[in-house]
This record gives C-alpha cells, sequence and structure tokens, in this order.
C-alpha cells in the first residue's frame, strides 16, 4: 500500500487493512465460467466485451492473478457502487453500516487499483454523503500525486425539498497514476462553438478563423511581456492596468509576421490572436458537468423505460452521456473500460457503443438477466437509444455471459475464458 498519503481513514474494521498488504492477503479464490456468448465475433476482439456475474471483489482479484500477459488492464474503471443511502431499493442492497460499507469499498478500491493500466484513470461516483470518505480512502490507495479532479454532476434539474439543502448534484473523483503526465493521455472535449463563431472576413487562405485576446493578468508576467504595439493604423496600445501581453515583444512580432494578429478592419484595435478553426483544439474537461451537457437522472430512467417499458424502473442508472463523457476523456476507440457495480449496464452499454471493450461486473444474478443481458444484447442489436445517434451506431460486436464463483479455497486461482479478454 503507498503510504503516500499524510491523512489516514479510521473505521471499525480498518486495522485489518493495515498490514503491508493493505488487505489483499484475505485473497479468496474465485473462477470465471463462461455460461453464454452473445452476437457475433466477426468484429473480432476489437467490440467485444465480458459481462461477470459475480461479487465485484473476488472477480478482480482473479483477474489480477492471472499471468501479466493475459491479465486485462483497463484504462478506464469506472465505479458507480451503492451510496449507502440506506434508502430499501428492490433492485439490491444499500444499507449498510458505515463502517461495513468503508471496508467493502476500500477493499474493492484496492482491487481495482491493482488492476487499472498504468495510464489509466479510475472514476468514483459519489454523492455529498459518501465523497469526503472515498476521497481520502483513494488518497491512501493511489497516492495523492494521483489525484486529478472531483467532477460535480448535476444530476437533477428540477428543486429537490426532502432534505433541509436539496442535494442537486454528485461527485466523480478522478485519479490516475500518471498525476500530472495524464494530461497527456487524457482526451479533450468536442468544442461546442456557437455557429457564428468563424468566419474569414480577410479571405485569409488558412480559411475560417477566430480571434483571442492578447492581454493576460500582470502579476504572473515577465518583463518582456510589458511594452508597446503600434498598429497598422498608428495608434500606439499599451496592456491596460495590472495586465501583460501574453507574448514576448518578440514572440508578438513572429506573430505579426505569420499573419497571425488582426487590428481589425480599420488597423486601429487593440491587437488580438487569430485562432484558425483547422487548428483550433478540442476544449480541455473541467469539473463542472450540468444536465444540459451530460443529461441527469430523469434522462437515464428515460432510457430505461424506453429499453425495458415492462419492468420496474432500475432506481439508479446514469445517463449514457454522462458515461460517454467519461469513456470519451478516458480512453481511445479499441481500449478496455471495466465497471466493478455494472447495475443496469449503462458504462458497458455506452463502451461498446463507443468502439471500446469492456468488463462490467454486477452481483445481483437478478439485474444480469432482466437488465444487463437483455440491454447489451439490444446494443449488439443495433439499438438506437441514448447516445446510438451521437455515436452513429448501427450495432455489432458480441460479448461473454460468464460466472464468478468463489471456491474459498487457498491455491492458484484457475484462469477462465476471460483469460482471452484483454
Ligand atoms: C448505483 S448502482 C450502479 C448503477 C449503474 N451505474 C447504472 O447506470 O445502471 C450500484 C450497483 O452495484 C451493484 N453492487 C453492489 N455491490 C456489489 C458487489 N460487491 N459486486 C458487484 N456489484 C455490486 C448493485 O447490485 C447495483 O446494481
Amino acid at each position: 500500500m503507498p503510504a503516500r498519503s499524510p491523512a489516514s481513514l479510521r473505521w471499525a474494521g480498518r486495522a485489518q487493512f493495515d498490514a503491508p498488504q493493505g488487505g489483499r492477503e484475505s485473497a479468496t479464490v474465485a473462477t470465471l465460467k463462461r455460461s453464454r456468448s452473445y452476437g457475433s465475433r466477426a468484429a473480432g476482439e476489437s467490440l467485444r466485451g465480458q459481462l461477470i456475474e459475480g461479487d465485484s471483489l473476488p472477480a478482480m482479484r482473479l483477474l489480477g492473478a492471472l499471468p501479466e500477459d493475459e491479465r486485462p488492464r483497463p484504462k478506464l474503471i469506472y465505479l458507480d457502487p451503492p451510496f449507502n443511502t440506506g434508502e430499501p431499493f428492490a433492485h439490491y442492497r444499500d444499507r449498510y453500516e458505515q463502517s461495513d460499507w468503508l471496508s467493502m469499498m476500500w477493499e474493492r478500491l484496492v482491487a481495482a487499483a491493482d488492476l487499472l493500466a498504468d495510464d489509466g484513470s479510475i472514476w468514483v461516483h459519489c454523492d455529498d454523503r459518501g465523497q469526503a470518505y472515498l476521497r481520502v480512502m483513494l488518497d491512501e490507495i493511489l497516492g495523492r500525486d494521483a489525484f486529478i479532479a472531483s467532477v460535480v454532476w448535476q444530476r437533477r434539474y428540477s428543486r429537490e425539498n426532502r432534505r433541509a439543502i436539496g442535494a442537486v448534484h454528485d461527485y466523480i473523483h478522478v485519479f490516475a497514476p500518471l498525476g500530472k503526465g495524464w494530461k497527456e493521455v487524457r482526451n479533450r472535449l468536442e468544442r461546442d462553438d456557437p455557429p457564428n463563431h468563424w468566419s474569414n472576413p480577410d479571405k485569409d487562405p488558412r480559411g475560417p478563423w477566430s480571434s483571442v485576446s492578447l492581454v493576460a493578468q500582470g502579476g504572473h508576467g515577465t518583463e518582456q511581456q510589458y511594452y508597446e504595439i503600434v498598429t497598422p493604423s498608428g495608434r500606439v496600445v499599451a496592456p491596460p492596468p495590472d495586465s501583460c501581453w501574453r507574448v514576448t515583444a518578440e514572440g508578438f512580432d513572429r506573430l505579426v509576421e505569420e499573419k497571425r494578429i488582426t487590428f481589425g478592419g480599420g488597423g486601429g484595435n487593440v491587437p488580438r490572436r487569430k485562432v484558425f478553426r483547422s487548428e483550433a483544439k478540442g476544449l480541455v474537461p473541467w469539473t463542472w458537468w450540468t444536465h444540459r451537457e451530460v443529461g441527469h437522472n430523469e434522462e437515464a430512467r428515460r432510457e430505461q423505460r424506453a429499453l425495458f417499458p415492462d419492468l420496474p424502473v432500475f432506481p439508479t442508472p446514469k445517463p449514457e452521456r454522462l458515461l460517454a463523457r467519461v469513456v470519451e476523456i478516458a480512453t481511445d476507440e479499441g481500449d478496455l473500460t471495466m465497471d466493478a457495480f455494472l447495475g443496469s449496464g449503462t458504462t458497458a452499454a455506452v463502451s461498446h457503443k463507443l468502439g471500446r471493450r469492456w468488463i462490467g461486473i454486477e452481483c445481483e444474478p437478478a439485474l444480469i438477466k432482466n437488465y444487463a443481458v437483455p440491454r447489451l444484447r439490444a446494443v449488439v442489436d443495433g439499438e438506437s437509444g441514448g447516445i446510438s445517434d451521437a455515436a452513429r451506431w448501427q450495432g455489432g460486436g458480441s460479448f461473454d455471459l460468464l460466472r464468478c464463483v468463489e471456491r474459498g479455497v487457498a491455491g492458484r486461482p484457475k484462469v477462465g475464458e476471460l483469460a482471452t479478454a484483454a
């Protein structure tokens, strides 16, 4: 266990995880048995999933115990565990002694972190009651340097009046072993420019462009960033008080030479830098995810009702747009994702539609049978809900249903069919 966090969470039951192995030594032994396959393998390994029925702890430990070259190394692990709300959900248990919940989470976070690819990221979804506990745990397990951000997802758009202060958002803690270096791995978001954002008033052969300010806050500027500029019309401009230019005088001259500076139609405006549409990068993700951008709880329920009109709605599904955002930031096509609290199968469905390989683990057999399997079969058959239009999803690929059977006997785990999944 990395001792890289100055803080440590204590609870009844924590002591068992204080040993150097941090709880790993009590691994129970399990086997994976393939029970069925769905879809066609014509698309090969690239469009293929593994749906595992069983407790995620032995399942992840089993995967982690596979030989190095067969071990799945997910680039993304998304975990949406029971929040321990105490609600009597019909579909799964969400009432634990707090210390039992903490132990349950600790062991699964350790097992998940052990599986994660070196350049991967782990995203832990939680509510405002659980988030602080899980944040400290993740600091301990992955190290504080691995903390990337705590995303706030606006899960409701209507008022919430049950509590003294209505809770309308969840948290998603994002950790990556690469720490700051993960910025080079993660993807940016597609730009959402308004229709008139790009134009080409000066018929620049490089195509449509937009302009950005050259003024920056003065506090961090170097001496070379304070200078006067003479515009083509002869006007002399200096940065506003307490500001400087974003580039040095030398850098500015270079931009002028490259015709990347605009002084406006009359040649006398404060200079701005031209940014060409062909060169514009995507948006850097930020921590504020509104329901308009990534959906909300009701949208997720609507997706459920469309998929399962005759079944009671699964109580806590996440909208496909939310998972699409996570999957697209954290992975590229062909990468492997894993969800160890799969529920109705959202992460698996979205991963499949986006061309990622996936592993989904869910402990409730009824959820697998009534929700996850039918949903993923529909996806393979080209189901048109959720993100299907946006992803231009037409169907295809395959998935295996496996059962994780705990043996509870010491010994090396038997390699299941999953050995071929990575
Ligand atoms: C909040 S729900 C996940 C919802 C999911 N993200 C979706 O969109 O449908 C949590 C799920 O974790 C499952 N679960 C709880 N404990 C588990 C365990 N030890 N192993 C595997 N799954 C577990 C529950 O049965 C439940 O389906």
